[in-house]
């Protein structure tokens, strides 16, 4: 958790930085929102307000009922200022989407705002957005801006190439997507050494598999699956949030990535099952969210099988290797081993515990894919995680969520004496 103090300036792309605060605040992150008088005309306070449930000021003048504090905070006896305030309580103060003008005012020291008092007050990391149109982003001036920013220690989030605010035009300075300003606010708060302080995963290796394996048929085909590699990389970004540091074998998997995260792409089982081989022996925790292929062609064409002169084709399966068993043949006491079973109907828990058992894990997390509103490719899901004398129901939620229980259960099975400790009785 971090409290991070969004400041936003004028600027169409305003609206951007709602979704950032609804982002930042579900990842578990504290928010308060500073915005220029030009920004208003963009989104109103009210909005920032409701998401970041804190006073949104604008000026030095207006009275901070919260007196400076965020919301996880209680505000102090005395009224201080605002700007100085809100950037000693800061990990780190974002400042997006950041105007062509607002940039100049940075780049110059000036603090004729709210926003810019405080960004020149601030000794916690600032992050720094541009959005604007792209002649303004190109202009000499904006440039040279930037690069002293730079020089400074300011994160500067490169802006996007495409469709611009105003009707018709084209270019480059379109914000960075909201998950992207979140990817870097945590990248930077990880490299802080005031933020970077130990986690409760500090100094654990976890290896996570994702997604979902391709097993070539020819030059142009695969047989595949469903998975979308949601919940595997859920689970890295849990982890990683916790501090571990965290690889993620990724099986083709298309969603945005998390800095400080290593990972590794693959395609086939087998060139999944040779990743993991390399990363096992110096992992703690393994979590095989992946859902590998039990079978592959037995061999694959070189090149496009034609359709011409044919009725039907048949492909000759061989099994792959599986590669949780494999692991788990050289495991140490010290590693935490979870897998994955995706099955169907009301036996799925009892498929799970036999998972467990045959192949020697420490939990099994079983999702129902009998239901379409849960599982493959949604961002929802709803599992039981069975261990080895119990087993847990986790309810229909977020993704993020279930990857959270996932790894408070991994918690209690690496301390016992500590779950001891916290059930009663
Ligand atoms: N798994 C694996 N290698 C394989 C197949 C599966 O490592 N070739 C892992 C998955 O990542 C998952 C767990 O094993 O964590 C269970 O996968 P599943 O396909 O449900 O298990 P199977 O042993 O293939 O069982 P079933 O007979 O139900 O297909």
């Amino acid at each position: 958790m971090a409290r991070i103090l969004l400041g936003v300036s004028g600027s169409v792309a305003a609206y951007k930085a709602l979704e950032f605060v609804r982002l930042a605040t579900k990842a578990g992150h504290v928010v308060r929102a500073v915005q220029t008088e030009a920004a208003q005309e963009f989104v109103g306070a009210a909005s920032f307000a409701a998401l970041t449930g804190a006073p949104v000021l604008v000026t030095e003048w207006e009275r901070d009922p919260a007196r400076g504090a965020f919301p996880d905070q209680a505000p102090p006896e005395h009224d201080p200022l605002s700007h100085l305030e809100l950037v000693r309580n800061a990990d780190v103060f974002l400042i997006a989407p950041a105007s062509a003008n607002t940039i100049a005012k940075l780049a110059h020291g000036l603090a004729d705002n709210l926003l810019t008092s405080a960004a020149l007050a601030a000794t916690c990391p600032v992050v720094v957005a541009p959005a604007m149109n792209n002649a303004m982003y190109d202009h000499a001036a904006t440039r040279d801006n930037l690069r002293v920013l730079r020089e400074r220690g300011v994160r500067v989030v490169d802006p996007g190439t495409g469709a611009l605010g105003s009707k018709h035009e084209w270019g480059i300075g379109r914000l960075a997507e909201p998950i992207d300003l979140l990817g870097t606010v945590e990248a930077v708060l990880a490299e802080s050494p005031a933020t970077a302080a130990a986690g409760p995963w500090d100094g654990l290796r976890v290896l996570v598999t994702a997604g979902g394996t391709r097993e070539p048929i020819d030059s142009v085909r695969y047989v595949g699956n469903r998975s979308s590699g949601r919940m595997g990389f859920a689970l890295a970004d849990e982890a990683a949030r916790r501090g571990a540091e965290v690889t993620v074998v990724v099986a083709n998997v298309a969603l945005p990535r998390t800095p400080g995260v290593t990972y590794i792409d693959v395609e086939t089982a087998a060139e999944l099952h040779d990743a993991c081989a390399v990363a096992f022996p110096g992992t703690d925790v393994l979590l095989m969210a992946a859902a590998v292929a039990d079978f592959r062609p037995a061999s694959a064409a070189d090149h496009k099988i034609k359709k011409t002169g044919r009725d039907e084709l048949t492909v000759q399966m061989e099994a792959t290797v599986d590669v949780l068993s494999s692991l788990s043949a050289t495991r140490r006491d010290d590693q935490t081993l979870v897998g994955f079973a995706a099955e169907h109907g009301q036996d799925a828990v009892a498929y799970g515990r036999d998972k467990l058992e045959r192949k020697g894990l420490d939990a099994v997390v079983v999702n129902d894919i009998s239901r379409a509103d849960i599982g493959f490719d949604t961002a929802e899901n709803e599992v039981t995680i069975v261990l080895a004398d119990t087993q847990v129901a986790v309810g229909k939620s977020d993704k993020t969520l279930i990857a959270a229980a996932i790894l408070d259960t991994v918690d209690q099975i690496r301390e016992p004496t500590s779950l001891a400790a916290r059930t009663p009785g």
